[in-house]
C-alpha cells in the first residue's frame, strides 16, 4: 500500500488539473482495499483508475483510493470462447492488445481507450459499435460500507449507454476489484460503424490485428493524446431524444445526421449541436473545444477544474437556447467533500 498526503492531482487525471488531494492510497490487493475501507469507516472514499473520465473541480479534502490489482487470468477456454478474469488495475488497452495478440475477439473495437479495466463496467465504455457490456459476464468488488465482497452478473449491473449500477444506485458504495469477460476464440468482426470497415480494408486483410490498427488510427485522428493535451475524451453524452424532437430539428437543419436507437429514441451527435451553436475552435483562456472533435473539451495548460466546468456549462446553456436539448456530461465531476 502506498499512501500520499496533500498530493497534487496533476498526474492523476488526464485533464491535468492541479488541484490537491488530502490523501491518495494505492492498493495492490483486495486485503489492502479491505484494510483501507475499514480504517476509513464512515468517511467517503473516491475511487479512481487513471483519472481519464473525471474532472476535479477543487482541492479534494478526502481520500482517493486506486485499486491497482493486476493479472489477466483465463478461467475457462473451449473451441468458441475464452473466459478471462481481469484485475481492475490492468491498463485497458494493454488488455485489448493482449487479447488481440492471442487471437481473442470481442474488444478490438475498444482499442486505445484510456484508463484501467476497473472503470470499464462503471462507465460501460463503448466505441465503434461495441460496449464493455457486450463482453462482461460478472463484476467483482467490495462494498464500501461493510467491506463485503460482491459478484454482480452483467444483468445486475444495469448497463446502458455510458451507464451502470456503479454510476447510479451504487455510486460511492462499491469498489470494483476485477472484471470477468467472455471473448470469442475466432474473429467475429463488427465493422458496421461509420468508416471502420473501409479503414480496416485499407490494410489489406480484414482480420483482428488490422481491426485494432484501424480503430487506433481513427481514434488518434479524432481525439487528443493525453500526453500532449489534457482532456477526458468526450465531455458530453450524445443525446437521445424522442423522434418528434429530432424531426423538428431536422426540418430546420436537413444536413443533420440522425441515428435511430434500438430503444426507439434518436441519437443526435452532440458534436454537431455544439459546432452548430458556434463553439467550434472556441477557446477561453486555457480551456477550449478540441479542433478535431467538438465533443472534447481540452486543457491547453493551466486551466483549473472550475474553469473547465464553467466552460462546459456555457456550452450546455447555449446548446439549450439554440436547440432546446440539455446536454448531459459524460465526464464525472468530482467536487470536494
Ligand atoms: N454514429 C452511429 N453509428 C455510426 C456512426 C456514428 O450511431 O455508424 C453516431 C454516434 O453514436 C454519435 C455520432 O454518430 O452519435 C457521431 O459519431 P462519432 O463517431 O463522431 O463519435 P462521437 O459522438 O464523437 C462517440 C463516443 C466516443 C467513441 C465514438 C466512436 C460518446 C459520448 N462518445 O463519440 O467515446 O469513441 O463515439 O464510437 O458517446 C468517450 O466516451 O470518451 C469517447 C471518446
Amino acid at each position: 500500500m502506498i499512501i500520499k498526503y496533500n498530493e497534487s492531482l496533476k498526474n492523476y487525471n488526464t485533464f491535468g488539473v492541479a488541484h490537491k488531494a488530502a490523501e491518495i492510497i494505492d492498493c495492490q490487493s483486495e486485503t489492502e482495499i479491505t484494510e483501507t475501507i475499514k480504517s476509513h469507516a464512515g468517511k467517503p472514499l473516491q475511487v479512481i483508475g487513471d483519472g481519464s473520465n473525471i474532472l476535479f473541480t477543487a482541492d479534494f479534502d478526502g481520500t482517493i483510493i486506486r485499486p491497482l490489482l493486476y493479472g489477466i487470468e483465463p478461467t475457462r477456454i473451449d473451441d468458441n470462447h475464452v473466459d478471462l478474469k481481469v484485475g481492475a488495475g490492468v491498463v485497458w488497452d494493454g488488455l485489448v492488445a493482449y487479447c488481440v495478440s492471442n487471437g481473442w475477439s470481442g474488444i478490438e473495437n475498444l482499442s486505445y481507450i484510456p484508463g484501467r479495466t476497473g472503470a470499464a463496467p462503471v462507465q460501460n465504455i463503448g466505441a465503434y459499435g461495441t460496449e464493455a457490456a457486450d463482453v462482461i459476464t460478472f463484476v467483482n468488488g467490495l462494498y464500501t460500507d461493510s467491506a463485503k465482497p460482491f459478484r454482480l452478473s452483467a444483468a445486475e449491473c444495469n448497463f446502458g449507454y455510458r451507464r451502470s449500477i456503479f454510476k447510479h444506485e451504487l455510486k460511492g458504495k462499491a469498489i470494483v476489484t476485477s472484471v470477468e469477460i467472455r471473448l470469442n476464440t475466432k474473429f467475429t468482426p463488427n465493422l458496421n460503424y461509420g468508416s471502420v470497415k473501409a479503414a480496416v480494408e485499407s490494410y489489406g486483410t480484414i482480420n483482428l490485428k488490422n481491426t485494432r490498427r484501424a480503430i487506433i488510427d481513427i481514434r488518434r485522428s479524432k481525439l487528443p493524446e493525453p500526453e500532449d493535451i489534457g482532456s477526458a475524451g468526450s465531455f458530453f453524452k450524445n443525446p437521445e431524444v424522442k423522434p418528434a424532437v429530432a424531426q423538428k430539428i431536422k426540418e430546420k437543419h436537413p444536413d443533420m445526421t440522425l441515428y435511430r436507437q434500438p430503444n426507439g429514441l434518436i441519437k443526435i451527435p452532440a458534436a454537431w449541436l455544439i459546432e452548430e451553436t458556434g463553439w467550434k475552435n472556441k477557446r477561453i483562456g486555457d480551456v477550449g473545444v478540441y479542433k478535431n472533435q467538438a465533443l472534447v473539451i481540452v486543457n491547453h495548460g493551466k486551466s483549473s477544474g472550475q474553469d473547465i466546468l464553467r466552460f462546459s456549462d456555457m456550452i450546455v446553456e447555449s446548446v439549450f437556447e439554440n436547440f432546446g436539448i440539455k446536454l448531459e456530461k459524460e465526464v464525472v465531476i468530482i467536487q470536494t467533500i
